[in-house]
């Protein structure tokens, strides 16, 4: 029986056109261009500012994108997943209103809520379709509007975040081309350091709680750094031991854009050249499950059939992992 593994075969990126500066929050908020630069490595970040506009709506700019370049109908989609925790609603889910504002008629969607490790976590699950023969073409989508559950009166979250979406075709491939190994971890303990309390059931939304402002994102800044380094630094080093990758075998490291200190000390300790280390955190922000394919986004063109690429993502949860992936086409 034939093999298959799953290869990306496109890639759309998306990120609304309203631009929030750091000179822009230091009106807003006690901070300065210098703070953020220097702690995060953010200059800027894209967020929506008409109202109606949705996590849905930038998936969809993403896909069509995608879709465009690989000249693909969306009728010939089979399966969507959307990686996002600031889904347009709690019900129903946006992979499948996604699905009906593209019109793919002939697929099945659903979320994934891993917070910054969704776009990891929605890959590995996309790929085992494919591997197992049940689907031709899944496309994985990562999309958040951290803007609507940002306290832009809280200058330790409200500088980080960003909206935005990516998106990736997988279609199978029979020579070996795609995703090879996933390394995946969750920690539940970690849910007190990083999270968005209200609005489930343990907590519903009440006027004591909009007034508590428990329906936005807190995090303990601190402690979730060094997980974050130590989470993804030993994802990886399991990952290459277990597919006999050296440093010098791999050609991309893809990591999540939370802070470029956390992105130098992944780098620094793989001893891997910095210019080989996908980053756009300065223009984005941190835009949770759409990190990982802005950075494919972005730096696709540069990319070649044959490269070795690492991706790694840690997030509330606490989840975290690496991906080992062979790219299936030279960038244009
Ligand atoms: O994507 C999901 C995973 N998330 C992450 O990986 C994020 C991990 N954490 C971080 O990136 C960093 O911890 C932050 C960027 C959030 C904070 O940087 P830090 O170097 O850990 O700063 P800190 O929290 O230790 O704060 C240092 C000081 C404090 O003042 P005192 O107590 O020393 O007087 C803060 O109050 O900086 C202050 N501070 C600020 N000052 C100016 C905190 N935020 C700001 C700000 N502007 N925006």
């Amino acid at each position: 029986m034939t093999k298959f593994t799953a290869a990306i075969t496109s890639v759309g990126g998306y990120v609304p056109k309203d631009i929030l500066t750091n000179e822009d929050l230091a009106k807003m908020v006690d901070t300065s261009d210098e703070w953020i630069t220097s702690r995060t490595g953010i200059k800027e970040r894209h967020i929506i500012k008409e109202k109606g506009i949705a996590a849905s709506d930038l998936g969809v700019e993403a896909v069509k994108i995608a879709l465009e370049k690989r000249n693909m109908d969306p009728s010939e989609i089979d399966l969507l997943i959307c990686a996002t925790i600031s889904p347009d609603m709690r019900v129903p889910d946006t992979a499948n209103t996604i699905l009906d504002k593209i019109g793919a008629k002939n697929a099945w969607g659903f979320d994934i809520n891993a917070a910054c490790s969704g776009f990891l976590f929605a890959l590995t699950t996309g790929a085992q379709f494919i591997e197992s023969g049940m689907h031709k073409k899944v496309v994985v989508v990562g999309s958040d509007v951290m803007s609507t559950v940002v306290d832009y009166t809280d200058r330790t979250t409200c500088i980080l975040f960003g909206d935005g979406a990516g998106a990736v075709i997988l279609e199978a491939s029979e020579e070996g081309f795609g995703l090879q190994d996933s390394v995946l971890r969750g920690d539940g303990s970690g849910r007190n350091m990083l999270n968005i309390k209200a609005g489930g059931s343990l907590m519903p939304i009440t006027n004591e709680i909009l007034e508590g402002k428990d329906m936005y994102i807190y995090q303990d800044g601190k402690s979730v750094f060094k997980a974050a380094v130590n989470g993804m630094s030993g994802a990886i080093n399991q990952l290459m031991a277990r597919n006999d990758l050296a440093k010098e075998d791999i050609s991309w490291i893809v990591p999540h854009q939370a802070n470029k200190r956390i992105i130098n000390s992944i780098g620094e300790y793989l001893d891997f050249p910095m210019e080989k280390v996908m980053t756009n955190i300065a223009k984005y922000g941190n835009t949770t499950a759409a990190t990982l394919p802005l950075c494919l986004f972005d730096y696709e063109s540069q990319l070649k059939k044959g490269d070795k690429l690492v991706f790694t993502a840690f997030g509330g949860g606490f989840t975290w992992g690496a991906s080992y992936l062979i790219w299936a086409y030279d960038g244009q």
